[in-house]
């Protein structure tokens, strides 16, 4: 399945369950770490310009305009968008089901947040140049994504034949989150380890200024679940 088929068909589900409470890795880990350091960099200042690369059905876009924050979600998922803009609504915010290679943007942002999103592109490198060059000189890019070094262990599949770490390869597995498996609704992402993370923001222009793993104290696992990485243009 193509990619954008596969979050279209998992964006309804996802949506409910969020706003449902069960997704605790976004509400208590992701969202709180996405807020709070955009707030350190903003202090909720009207006047900044957000893009969510890969806001899905924007939650975490709609959180962010509650912070007076102009914010645009894109995403390529048709479906996630149309949710969107059923769910979230606020004068500061809009949503744009775009590529970013079919944008034309006549403004620079203050900042680009990307939550969850990097590792399911399929051309990261293509992504961050237009990233970089949507912001202004200065300009934040604010970063989750799956811990690759210790994803493959969460999600089962370090041990399968085919896997090797230092590859970037795509992975196509039935979607869970920590409390619910989603049968039926199978998403991929692309593994990537983390020195291809990092080449790949260097040779797009980014200076890496701040970088965490993130976890939950309750997950009971040795390993942390999330990497958060703070670039600048
Ligand atoms: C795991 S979801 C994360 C959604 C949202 N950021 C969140 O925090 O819930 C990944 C999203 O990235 C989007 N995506 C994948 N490739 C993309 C691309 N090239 N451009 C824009 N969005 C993309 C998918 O459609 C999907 O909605």
């Amino acid at each position: 399945m193509k990619i954008i088929d596969e979050w279209n068909h998992i964006a309804k589900e996802r949506l409910i369950d969020r706003l449902n409470g069960n997704d605790r890795s976004y509400s208590e880990i992701l969202l709180p770490k996405m807020l709070s350091n955009i707030n350190k960099y903003y202090s909720n200042s009207s006047s900044c310009s957000i893009l969510d690369f890969g806001c899905g059905t924007g939650e975490l876009t709609f959180e962010v305009s509650k912070l007076s924050y102009n914010i645009l979600g894109l995403d390529i998922s048709n479906y996630s968008i149309e949710l969107a803009n059923e769910y979230f609504r606020n004068e500061n915010l809009s949503f744009l089901n775009k590529s970013l290679f079919e944008t034309d943007f006549k403004i620079n942002f203050e900042c680009v947040i990307a939550n969850m999103s990097l590792m399911d592109t399929k051309d990261l490198i293509g992504n961050l140049k237009l990233i970089h060059k949507a912001l202004k000189i200065d300009g934040k890019l604010l970063v989750t994504i799956t811990h690759p070094s210790f994803w493959p262990i969460y999600w089962d599949y370090f041990n399968d034949n085919d896997f090797n770490y230092n590859k970037e390869s795509r992975i196509t597995r039935t979607f869970k989150t920590q409390n619910k498996i989603f049968e039926g609704y199978k998403t991929s992402h692309f593994h990537r380890p983390v020195s291809y993370y990092l080449n790949s923001f260097i040779e797009t222009g980014f200076k890496v200024v701040a970088t965490e793993e993130l976890g939950h104290p309750e997950d009971n696992l040795w390993y942390p679940r999330f990497l958060y990485l703070e670039l600048e243009k």
